[in-house]
């Protein structure tokens, strides 16, 4: 038996896991043991923390890790140390998994979601974002002051040391070596002192890889790139920040946010697994929440951490022939299309599996 961990969260995200655990258990009967844990606001309202240890705990020993999403308004209020994010970033961090993998691929049938002009996306837009994740401002230190003139001021540290740069570099050049062979290295070199480090580390890895292309841009000419000619880009790896700004960009220009699942990896082959949307609090509960995202970030558990690429594949195209026939989800109707539910969605799924 494989033990995953489950992290329903809050929101939609109990909905897309429930549906993606139906669509795992039928892809592969009997083969995962789920166990649900409490982390986020429902952690919050149930022990008063967004990830108990022992929620932690489970995850730790489990082989795999499935997060639907957490957080919402109900726990605004709550200080920055008991937010329900924090749990999130305490599991990434409790997990080690550094290495977030984002893919961004138009699906065939879901072209006229693309918001880009046809002559753009007619050019095929399929690159991953590797996302740094357990480093930067995220984990930098946070600080609230008062200035010697008795003005309030915060600060936000973004700090990098080269292990960490250089291990991220490494997944981004393996990834690309199965790929187009092109990385596309992000900072902001011309003002961060971190984004100086960041290339000159990446510039080293890339030696160890001769076949693979580095380009640098920065993260502001980057997002106008990534809209212009999303077609050129490969394998993008960048730091904490701009690849969680960067990859919500690139999620539109597929679609839908709905539709990108994430793989975040560590040292050995067990990860965490999440679509990269939010808990969509307005929507939660009423089987709108497209499970797609979720769905597929279930296959790329399979994939990565159980070695079982032939389940999926299957999982993978199932969702396409479900696209091809035209159901959607309201996040991705377009004209033309017919609208169904979360729960239809799931089931369309499934009948393919
Ligand atoms: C993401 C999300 C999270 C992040 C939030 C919910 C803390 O936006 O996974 O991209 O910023 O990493
Ligand atoms: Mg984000």
């Amino acid at each position: 038996m494989k033990n995953v961990a489950v992290i329903p969260g809050d929101g939609i995200g109990p909905e897309v896991i429930n549906a993606t655990l139906e669509v795992l258990e039928k892809v592969s009967p009997k083969t995962f043991n789920f166990q649900s844990v409490s982390m986020g606001g429902n952690a919050i309202d149930k022990y008063g923390e967004p990830l108990p240890a022992e929620s932690l705990k489970i995850c730790q020993n489990a082989d795999a890790t499935l997060l639907g999403a957490v957080g919402g308004p109900k726990w605004d209020n709550q200080p920055p140390e008991n937010r329900p994010e924090k749990g999130l970033l305490g599991v990434r961090k409790g997990l080690k998994v550094f290495a977030n993998i984002r893919p961004a691929k138009i699906f065939a049938p879901l072209a006229s979601a693309c918001p880009l002009r046809k002559d753009i996306a007619d050019k095929g837009i399929d690159f991953i974002i590797v996302r740094e994740l357990t480093g930067g401002i995220y984990f930098g230190k946070h600080e609230s002051f008062t200035t010697p003139e008795g003005e309030r001021a915060a600060r936000d540290v973004m700090e990098y040391s080269e292990h960490e740069i250089r291990r991220i570099a490494h997944v981004a050049f393996k990834m690309a070596m199965g790929r187009r062979k092109i990385v596309t290295s992000i900072d902001k070199a011309n003002i961060l002192t971190s984004s100086r480090l960041w290339r000159s580390v990446v510039e080293e890895v890339a030696k160890e890889y001769p076949e693979v292309k580095l380009n640098h841009l920065y993260v502001d000419n980057a997002s106008m790139q990534l809209i212009r000619v999303p077609s050129e880009f490969d394998v993008i790896v960048t730091e904490n920040t701009f690849g969680d700004i960067l990859s919500d960009e690139a999620s539109q220009i597929v679609g839908s946010i709905g539709m990108i699942p994430s793989a975040s990896l560590g040292e050995d082959n067990r990860g965490l697994y999440e679509p990269i949307h939010g808990s969509a609090p307005d929507i939660a509960g009423q089987d709108k929440a497209n499970p797609i995202g979720t769905i597929l970030a279930g296959a790329m558990m399979l994939r990565y951490s159980f070695n079982m690429s032939t389940e999926a594949d299957k999982i993978e195209h199932a969702v396409d022939e479900v696209l091809r026939e035209g159901l959607r989800t309201g996040d991705i109707y377009t004209e033309g299309t017919k609208l169904i539910t979360g729960s239809q969605m799931k089931e369309a799924v499934i009948a393919k599996l």
